[in-house]
């Protein structure tokens, strides 16, 4: 059983030895930086001369509701990272790695874990010669204060490369990742497993933000009714077209309906962006099946009426927390 590794002073030979740098000190961020030996963990600040202090402390309720202190470092110096994870949303990816990619050693494997599609793409699009994967996780976490993150659900971490030189280093990858003693494997097709969960999500997500409701009250609700049948053409057809293995529909909107009564009383993660007034991921959930289907000369209208829906939502303030 995985602990996390609690420290409020990390010895001073272990920093020098394979630095994991975690870039985006969110909930998923925290989670793996108190999962991962404490030495040889730290944080990429947005502006290391703001930094008031060199610590980032936070307190880490992990699955079994045990609380942990957790001490991680500010990195002001990237020059011996071995392994960058990138866990910002997936509409801010690119601008966080954008100043920081040439202050990272070539060989740094970067590891993508934005959920969606589109942002994934356009890093390893980018930078192709540096060593990229994604991850797909099923590990949760949530912030439900600045200081305290919430390990929600306990999960499955599957990584696999988007570049040549992110193949190459995949298995090393793993082994580092693996001391956090989370469940990471390695899948050779990344994308496949990322469109799988992009499906779930574009089903789920779009409809529990606009309805402001839990997961599985949109089983029941006619605008899922309405669109769920059209909604599953969509991706299905998309999916074919990508060249991926295909799905019929009916599959798929068997596996978005078992989703969300498996976990119906969730808040999904754009209700609760939308909840806590801050970006939804709509363009790389929806916005993103729309916006490849008219590249494809493919005819998207439920998606993108959902993803023109999201993006009109006025956020509020909502007691209820996003799991
Ligand atoms: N949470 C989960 O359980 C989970 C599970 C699977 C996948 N994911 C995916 O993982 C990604 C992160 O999710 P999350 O829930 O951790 O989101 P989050 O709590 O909003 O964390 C994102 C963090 O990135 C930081 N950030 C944004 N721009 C930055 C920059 N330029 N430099 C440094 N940091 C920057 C944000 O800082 P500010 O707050 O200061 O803007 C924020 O702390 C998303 O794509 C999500 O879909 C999350």
């Amino acid at each position: 059983m995985p602990s996390p590794q609690s420290s409020s002073s990390p010895s001073q030979s272990g920093y020098g030895d394979d630095p994991v740098a975690v870039l985006g000190a969110g909930a998923l961020g925290r989670l793996w930086a108190a999962y991962l030996p404490s030495e040889t963990t730290g944080f990429v600040p947005r502006n290391a001369s703001a930094l008031s202090s060199f610590k980032l402390n936070y307190h880490l309720e992990d699955d079994r509701g045990r609380e942990h202190d957790i001490v991680r470092r500010w990195l002001t110096g990237l020059s011996g990272t071995s392994l960058l994870l990138v866990t910002t949303k997936a509409g801010d990816t690119l601008d966080a790695l954008a100043p920081i990619i040439d202050r990272l050693p070539a060989p740094c494997p970067i590891v993508l874990f934005q959920n969606g599609l589109g942002s994934q793409q356009a890093v390893a699009e980018r930078w192709p010669g540096r060593p990229v994967l994604a991850a797909s996780t099923t590990e949760a976490a949530n912030r439900p204060t600045p200081d305290r993150v919430v390990h929600a659900a306990r999960g499955h971490t599957w990584i696999g490369a988007l570049t040549e030189t992110g193949a190459a280093v995949t298995s090393a990858v793993i082994r580092q990742l693996a001391r956090s003693g989370l469940e990471v494997r390695g899948e050779e097709r990344i994308l496949e497993r990322l469109w799988g969960k992009l499906a779930v999500n574009a089903g789920i997500n779009p409809f529990t933000a606009i309805l402001d409701c839990r997961n599985g009250d949109i089983l029941t609700s006619p605008l899922f009714l309405d669109h769920i049948d059209a909604l599953c053409d969509e991706l299905a057809n998309l999916i074919e077209a990508e060249g991926l293995p295909s799905h019929s529909p009916r599959e798929l909107r068997d596996n978005i309906e078992r989703v969300a009564r498996n976990t119906a009383a969730n808040t999904s993660s754009m209700r609760g962006d939308f909840q806590s007034g801050r970006a939804t991921e709509i363009d790389y959930i929806n916005g993103y099946v729309a916006r490849r289907s008219r590249e494809l000369g493919l005819a998207a209208p439920v998606n993108q009426m959902l993803a023109d829906r999201v993006r009109t939502l006025v956020p509020h303030p909502n007691p209820e927390r996003s799991s």
